[in-house]
C-alpha cells in the first residue's frame, strides 16, 4: 500500500521574510520541491539580504520574486494570477512585519499584496524576538489574523538569535510541513467526527526516581492524529511519556500512569466517535511506592505487581455507545493467531498487530510489520510500511465502517 502524496502538483508559495531563520526555509523549499509540489518562493527585501533568492531558485527550479514589479516581465508570476492558483501561502520565517501587514491588510510589496488577494489557506511560521512576539501589538494582529481563518504553526521557545531565551524561535521544518500538508489534504472524509487516541508509554513509579516503562515513543500515535486531522477529524491525543509529541492542532492531554490514561479515557470518551488505542499501556503496576528512594539492602529485591486497568478492555465493555474501536496489539509470535487470540478478549472493530521483539521495528522505528484483523476475521498484510501508511490503512478502515452505517438497505 502506497503512502497518499498530499503534495504533487500543488502550487505553494513559500513567503520568506526577514528573520534570522530565514535559512532554515531553505529546507522547507527542498522537501516541498522533493515531495512533487511547485514551489514559488517570494522574498521580502529584508530576506533576500539573508539568503540568497539564487539558493531558492537552485532548489525549487523557480524563479524568486524578490520585487512587486518583477511580475510584469513574467505573467506567470503575476501577482493577482498566483494569488487565485495557488493552494497554500506557507510563511516562513514570518515576521512581526509582515503579520501586522497582513493583519491590517497593508500591500506594499509582491508578498503582502498577493496576502490581500488570495483566497488560499494562509499558514504562518512565526520566528521573532520574545519580546516582539509576546508585545500586544503582535498578540493583537496574530487574534486578529486567527479569527480571519489564518493558520499558524509555532513559534517555539528556546534560544534565539538575539541571545535570549523565549518563546520566538521558529517551530523545525518537519512540524511546518506535518502543518501545510493538513491544510493542502481534501479529503473530508472524517469532517465533524471527534477521534480520541492514546499513544506512547506509561511509567509505573517504584519509588519517587524510578518507574517500570517502555519503549514506545508515540511516533505510531502522532502518525494516526495527523491522518485524522488530515480527513477533517477533531483529535484528542491522550499521551504517556514519549520521545514524540501529538502533533500541532490536536488537542493534547498528558499522563503518566495506566490509571491516569485510564482516568483520561473515561472523562472524553462518551464525546468519541472513534477510539484507537495505540498507546503501550503497563500491564501491571508496583503495589507499593515508598515516597522514599528504595536503598540497597545487599538483598535480593522482590516486588508485588498489581493489574492495571485494561483501558482498551473497558472501552469494549461498560463504557461503549457505538463508537468505533481500534485496539493495537504489539506481540513476538505468529502474528495472525495472536490477532485472533487479542480479538476474542477484546471485541474491537479493528485490529492492528505487529511485530516487536530485538531486531524488529515496531517500539520507536518509524515503521512496523503489520496485520489488520477486523470483527469479520479478514486478515489484511500490510507488510513492512511505514507508519503514516498504517495509520492511512486505519483510517480508510474506518471510514468504510461508518459508510456502511449509513448505507442504505437495499429492499428486494
Ligand atoms: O509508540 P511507538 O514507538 O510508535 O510504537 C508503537 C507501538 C509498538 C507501541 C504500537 O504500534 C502498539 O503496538 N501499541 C500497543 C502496544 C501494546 O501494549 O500492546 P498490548 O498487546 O499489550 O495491548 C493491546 C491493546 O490494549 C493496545 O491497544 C493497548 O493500547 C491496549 N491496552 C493494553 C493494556 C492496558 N492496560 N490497557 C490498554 O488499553
Amino acid at each position: 500500500m502506497m503512502k497518499r502524496n498530499t503534495w504533487n502538483n500543488k502550487e505553494v508559495v513559500l513567503g520568506v521574510t526577514g528573520s534570522i531563520a530565514a535559512y532554515k526555509a531553505c529546507e522547507l523549499a527542498s522537501r516541498m520541491t522533493e515531495l512533487g509540489a511547485k514551489v514559488l518562493p517570494v522574498l521580502t527585501r529584508s530576506a533576500a539580504e539573508l539568503v540568497g533568492p539564487s539558493t531558492f531558485e537552485a532548489i525549487t527550479g523557480q524563479r524568486a520574486i524578490t520585487a512587486l514589479f518583477d511580475s510584469l516581465q513574467n505573467p506567470d508570476v503575476e501577482h493577482i494570477a498566483v494569488a487565485s492558483r495557488a493552494s497554500l501561502f506557507l510563511i516562513a520565517p514570518a515576521t512581526a512585519n509582515i503579520l501586522a501587514k497582513a493583519a491590517n491588510g497593508l500591500a506594499d510589496d509582491w508578498l503582502s499584496t498577493t496576502l490581500l488577494a488570495t483566497r488560499a489557506p494562509i499558514l504562518f511560521a512565526p520566528a521573532m524576538n520574545t519580546n516582539m512576539y509576546t508585545h500586544p501589538a503582535t498578540q493583537a494582529n496574530l487574534n486578529t489574523l486567527r479569527a480571519r481563518g489564518c493558520h499558524f504553526v509555532g513559534p517555539e521557545a528556546g534560544r534565539l538569535a538575539c541571545r535570549t531565551v523565549g518563546p520566538g524561535r521558529l517551530i523545525d521544518p518537519p512540524i511546518i510541513l506535518d502543518m501545510a500538508s493538513l491544510l493542502l489534504d481534501e479529503r473530508n472524509d472524517l469532517a465533524g467526527k471527534r477521534v480520541l487516541i492514546t499513544s506512547g508509554a506509561t511509567r509505573e513509579a517504584l519509588d519517587p526516581v524510578r518507574y517500570l516503562s517502555n519503549r514506545s515513543s508515540g511516533k505510531m500515535g502522532y502518525a494516526l492524529a495527523i491522518e485524522a486531522m488530515a480527513r477533517g477529524a477533531q483529535v484528542t491525543v491522550i499521551t504517556g511519556p514519549a520521545e514524540k509529541a501529538p502533533p500541532h492542532g490536536a488537542e493534547r492531554v498528558d499522563v503518566e500512569t495506566a490509571e491516569d490514561m485510564d482516568e483520561a479515557v473515561a472523562q472524553r470518551f462518551s464525546e468519541a466517535d472513534i477510539f484507537v488505542a495505540a498507546a503501550a499501556v503497563a500491564d501491571y503496576r508496583p503495589a507499593y511506592a515508598p515516597s522514599e528512594k528504595r536503598k540497597r539492602t545487599g538483598q535480593t529485591l522482590q516486588l508485588d505487581l498489581v493489574e492495571n486497568p485494561d483501558v482498551l478492555g473497558r472501552a469494549c465493555g461498560q463504557r461503549k455507545q457505538g463508537q468505533i474501536l481500534v485496539g493495537f496489539a504489539a506481540e513476538t509470535g505468529d502474528l495472525e493467531e495472536m490477532g485472533r487470540e487479542k480479538l476474542r478478549k477484546k471485541p474491537v472493530d479493528l485490529l492492528v498487530v505487529n511485530r516487536v521483539g530485538p531486531g524488529q521495528c515496531g517500539f520507536g522505528a518509524d515503521s512496523l510489520d503489520a496485520l489488520l484483523l477486523d470483527g469479520s476475521a479478514s486478515v489484511t498484510d500490510l507488510g513492512h510500511a511505514g507508519k503514516e501508511t498504517v495509520a492511512q490503512a486505519v483510517f480508510d478502515r474506518v471510514v468504510q465502517t461508518l459508510q456502511r452505517a449509513v448505507a442504505p438497505v437495499d429492499h428486494i
